[in-house]
C-alpha cells in the first residue's frame, strides 16, 4: 500500500504544462448514487478539445501525460478504446489518471462519513419536529438541535474543501512524480490535464518540489449557434473552436531594501520597520559616507532585473551626510534602473511630519484651524527632528525658534534651515538656551512648543510651566525619563499639563511615525520612476492618517 509522500525528484528535471479540462471535474467524498445507470453531467471530450491535445503535444513533445480522475473508474478510462488516451498512447507518450487511490480515500474519509451521517441524524430529528408542529423557537432542545446541525454542516464543508484540493492535489503530484520517476531521461516534460481551480495548489505543490510549470487555460467559442434552430442545424453547422490560453505567472521579484546609515550601527528599528512594511530583504550599511555610495548603489541596480523593486533608504544621526548620500544615490540612479529613496536620519522625517500633523489636530479640538503665524519654540532644536520640524513649521507660515546651548552653532544652523525652507517660508530663529531664565524667555510668548532634545533630558520644570501663561500645546517626544516637560506622560493627548497648557506624549507622537513610516516603505516599494520620499511625503502622509481628505498642507 502506498503512503503519501511527495520528494523533490533526484537527478532530474522536470516540468509540468497544465492543461484546464474539457470540463469541470467533480469530486466529492462519496460517488453521486447512479439512477438507471445514468449519471446526469456525464461528459464526452469533444474533437475539437482533442484536437486541441493533439496540438499541446506537438507543441511541448511531453514524455508523460496525466489527468486527474475525479469520479472515473481507472478500468474505464484505461481502456485501450477510449479514444482520448489512445492519441497519448499513439505517440509513445506515457499516460496515467491521477486521484486518491481507493484505500487512502477510504482510509481518510472515516471521520468526515461519521459526521456526515451524525448530520443526518440531527437533519431528520429537526424535522420530526417540524413534521410534529412543536417548532418553539424557545425550545432549549430545537435550538441546541440547529446549532448542532450548522456547526457539524461547516466542519463537514471544511473537511470536504481540504480533501478535495490540498489532499487530492498531493496525491495527484505524487502521481506526476511517480511516472517522471519511471522515465529515464535528465529533462522531463509532462502534460497535466485538470480543473483550473486545481491550478494555484498544484503550482503550489511544483514551487515546492522544484518542478518548473507552464499553465495553458481553455477558452471555448461556439460560432454560428444563434442561426441554429434544430438539433441538426447545430450539430450540422455549428463551430466549436477551442483555443489555448497561455497563463503566465508572474515571477516574483524579491523585494530589497539597500539601508544607508551614517552610524556605526544601523538603527534596528528601522530594519525592523524594513521587514515589518514587507521587505524580503534589508541589507544594512553602517559608518556610510556620502563618497561610498555611489558605487554601492551601481552594484545594486545593475545586478537587478528592470523593475525589480529596489528601494535605498538614508538614515542616521548625520543629518547633513545624510543629505549628502541622498544627493549622491539620487545622482546614481539611472534610467531604467529607476528606484525609490526614502530619506528619514533618525526617523526625523517621519517624527517631525508626526509632531507638525498631531499639533495641528489637537489645535482643532480647540477650534484653531491653522498653526500659520502661531510662535513655536522648539527646544532642543539642533537634532535631526528639530530641525525637520522647523523647516515644515517654517514653509507652513509658522515662526519657528530652535533652541541650542551652542550659540554660533545655532546661529548658523538656523540660517542654514531658513535657506533649505525656501524663500516662500518663514525665516527660522535660533536661540541659545542655557539657563531656566532663557527657556522662560522663549517659552512664554510660544503657542506652541516642541520638546525634542536629546533622549532622557529634561528641558522644562513644572515650575516653569506654572508660571507661563495659559493657552499653549505642548509636545514631547522624548519617551527615556525623565521626559522632556515635567509631568508629560508619554501616553498623553490634549491632557492638560497645568490648566490652558495641554499635552501630547511621545507615545502619542511614536504611534503616528510608525503608521505614517509603514506607508512610506509601502509606497516606496509601489512606485514607478525615481521618487523621493522625505518629509514632504511624511507630512501629506501623516495628515492623510489623521484628517483623510478633510485637510492638506502642501509643502
Ligand atoms: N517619539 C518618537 O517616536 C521619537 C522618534 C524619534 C526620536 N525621538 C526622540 O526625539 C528626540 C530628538 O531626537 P534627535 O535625534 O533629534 O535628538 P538628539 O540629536 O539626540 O538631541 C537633540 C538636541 O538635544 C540637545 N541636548 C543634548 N544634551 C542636552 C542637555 N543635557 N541639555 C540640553 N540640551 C541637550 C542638543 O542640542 P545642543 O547641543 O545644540 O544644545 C541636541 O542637538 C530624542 O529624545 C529621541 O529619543 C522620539
Amino acid at each position: 500500500m502506498q503512503v503519501l509522500e511527495l520528494k523533490p525528484l533526484k537527478n532530474k528535471k522536470l516540468k509540468i504544462i497544465l492543461v484546464e479540462s474539457e470540463f469541470p471535474v467533480d469530486w466529492s467524498v462519496q460517488k453521486p448514487k447512479q439512477e438507471n445507470g445514468i449519471i446526469d453531467d456525464l461528459y464526452f471530450i469533444s474533437r475539437e478539445y482533442m484536437d486541441f491535445i493533439k496540438g499541446l503535444i506537438k507543441q511541448y513533445q511531453p514524455d508523460f501525460a496525466v489527468e486527474d480522475k475525479g469520479l472515473r473508474e481507472s478500468e474505464a478510462m484505461a481502456d485501450d478504446e477510449d479514444e482520448f488516451v489512445s492519441i497519448f498512447k499513439r505517440e509513445g507518450i506515457l499516460y496515467n489518471m491521477v486521484g486518491i487511490p481507493e484505500y487512502a480515500l477510504n482510509h481518510i474519509s472515516s471521520p468526515l462519513l461519521n459526521k456526515k451521517e451524525l448530520l443526518k441524524k440531527f437533519s431528520d430529528e429537526i424535522e420530526k419536529y417540524k413534521e410534529m408542529g412543536r417548532v418553539h423557537y424557545n425550545d432549549l432542545r430545537f435550538q441546541q438541535l440547529t446549532v448542532w446541525r450548522q456547526y457539524l454542516k461547516d466542519e463537514c464543508k471544511l473537511e470536504e474543501e481540504e480533501m478535495k484540493f490540498k489532499v487530492r492535489e498531493s496525491w495527484m503530484m505524487m502521481g506526476v512524480l511517480e511516472l517522471a520517476k519511471k522515465i529515464d531521461k535528465y529533462n522531463i516534460t509532462g502534460l497535466f490535464i485538470c480543473d483550473k481551480r486545481n491550478f494555484d495548489g498544484i503550482v503550489f505543490l511544483a514551487d515546492e518540489l522544484n518542478i518548473q510549470h507552464e499553465l495553458v487555460s481553455v477558452k471555448k467559442v461556439v460560432k454560428g449557434l444563434t442561426e441554429a434552430n434544430s438539433i441538426d442545424d447545430v450539430l450540422k453547422s455549428t463551430v466549436l473552436e477551442i483555443m489555448p490560453i497561455k497563463v503566465k505567472k508572474r515571477e516574483r521579484e524579491e523585494k530589497i531594501l539597500h539601508f544607508f546609515d551614517t552610524d556605526d550601527y544601523c538603527s534596528p528599528f528601522d530594519i525592523n520597520m524594513g521587514y515589518d512594511a514587507g521587505f524580503d530583504i534589508v541589507i544594512p550599511y553602517s559608518k556610510m559616507t556620502a563618497d561610498q555610495v555611489t558605487k554601492l548603489v551601481q552594484d545594486a541596480m545593475f545586478s537587478r532585473k528592470v523593475g525589480a523593486p529596489t528601494v535605498y533608504f538614508i538614515g542616521g544621526s548625520n543629518v547633513e551626510e545624510a543629505d549628502k548620500i541622498a544627493k549622491n544615490v539620487l545622482d546614481a540612479i539611472v534610467s531604467p534602473f529607476e528606484s525609490s529613496v526614502i530619506i528619514d536620519p533618525r526617523g526625523a522625517h517621519t517624527t517631525a511630519s508626526a509632531i507638525v500633523a498631531k499639533t495641528i489636530e489637537v489645535a482643532r479640538l480647540h477650534y484653531i484651524e491653522t498653526i500659520r503665524n502661531k510662535n513655536i519654540a522648539i527646544l532642543g532644536g539642533t537634532g535631526p527632528v528639530g530641525q525637520i520640524s522647523a523647516i515644515i513649521a517654517s514653509q507652513i507660515g509658522a515662526s519657528a525658534s530652535i533652541s541650542s546651548r551652542r550659540e554660533d552653532h545655532v546661529t548658523n544652523l538656523a540660517n542654514d534651515l531658513t535657506i533649505k525652507a525656501g524663500k516662500k517660508s518663514e525665516p527660522i530663529k535660533g536661540i541659545v538656551t542655557k539657563t531656566e531664565e532663557d527657556y522662560y524667555n522663549l517659552v512664554k510668548d510660544a503657542d506652541i512648543i516642541w520638546s525634542v532634545g536629546k533622549a532622557g533630558v529634561q528641558m522644562i520644570s513644572k515650575k516653569l510651566l506654572k508660571q507661563l501663561p495659559p493657552n499653549k500645546i505642548v509636545v514631547d517626544i522624548n519617551l527615556v525619563p525623565p521626559y522632556g516637560i515635567e509631568g508629560m506622560k508619554p501616553n498623553f493627548y490634549n491632557d492638560e499639563l497645568i490648566p490652558g497648557i495641554f499635552g501630547i506624549g511621545a507615545l502619542d507622537i511614536g504611534r503616528l511615525k510608525y503608521k505614517i513610516e509603514s506607508k512610506i516603505f509601502e509606497m516606496a516599494t509601489m512606485a514607478k520612476g525615481k521618487k523621493i520620499f522625505d518629509y514632504n511625503i511624511a507630512f501629506e502622509v501623516a495628515q492623510e492618517i489623521l484628517f483623510g481628505e478633510e485637510i492638506k498642507i502642501m509643502l
